[in-house]
């Protein structure tokens, strides 16, 4: 595995996830209004050791290769993860992901979250553009990605773990966008 950096944000500090993280991982993340907004892909109900398998199957074994996913923990509670952004070399379309406990939502903490990532992205991983994906619906993702410079190319039909959403944006953010939007903030 090649060593991914750990960054600190003014509120938050973003860790490589490791299975010591499965416990607080699952806390904030098995909760229905969390999962809903997901893929399909993802398992609703949630199995009862879908953390620790998804840790050890799916997301440690290209860490640091293909795929990078870095927990997020607060400064003033730093053994909680409370929430996770993903990269994926190989998108699916989307080359990025990411959740938050649902207590933590609305405090800004995605969006400063993202920000040392896409630098890391760019500067560092060789991404000259990421594709972004989210529910037609899903409001506070779609912010995010508004607010950080990303474009909307499209709309397509996919599905999620909540069968009321049945379509997909697709964004793009582009090495050159992201540059002019770092240089405004
Ligand atoms: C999508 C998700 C990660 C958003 O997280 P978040 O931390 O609440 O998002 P933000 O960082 O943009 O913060 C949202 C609000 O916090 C408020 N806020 C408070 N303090 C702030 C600060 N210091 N800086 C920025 N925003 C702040 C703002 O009002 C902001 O809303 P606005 O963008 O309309 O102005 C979260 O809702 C989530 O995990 N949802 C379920 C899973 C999901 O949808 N994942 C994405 C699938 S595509």
């Amino acid at each position: 595995m090649n060593t991914i950096p750990t960054f600190e944000t003014n509120r938050l500090l973003l860790v490589p996830v490791s299975l010591d993280d499965v416990a607080s991982y699952q806390k904030h993340f098995v909760n229905y209004d969390v999962n809903r907004h997901l893929s399909a892909q993802v398992p609703w109900p949630y199995p009862p050791n879908g953390v620790a398998d998804f840790f050890k199957n799916v997301l440690l074994p290209p860490q640091g290769k293909d795929r990078w996913s870095w927990g997020i923990r607060p400064k003033d509670e730093p053994s909680e993860v409370i929430g996770c952004v993903d990269l994926w070399r190989h998108g699916t379309p989307e080359n990025r992901g990411f959740w938050l406990g649902k207590k933590y939502w609305g405090s800004g903490y995605m969006t400063e979250s993202v920000a040392p990532i896409m630098d890391y992205a760019f500067e560092n991983l060789g991404f000259e553009k990421l594709l972004f994906a989210n529910a037609v619906g899903n409001v506070r993702s779609r912010r995010i990605k508004e607010k950080t410079g990303a474009r909307l190319l499209e709309i397509k039909p996919a599905a999620f773990v909540d069968p009321q959403y049945t379509h997909h944006e697709i964004w793009e953010l582009t090495k050159s966008d992201w540059d002019v939007f770092r240089k405004k903030t």
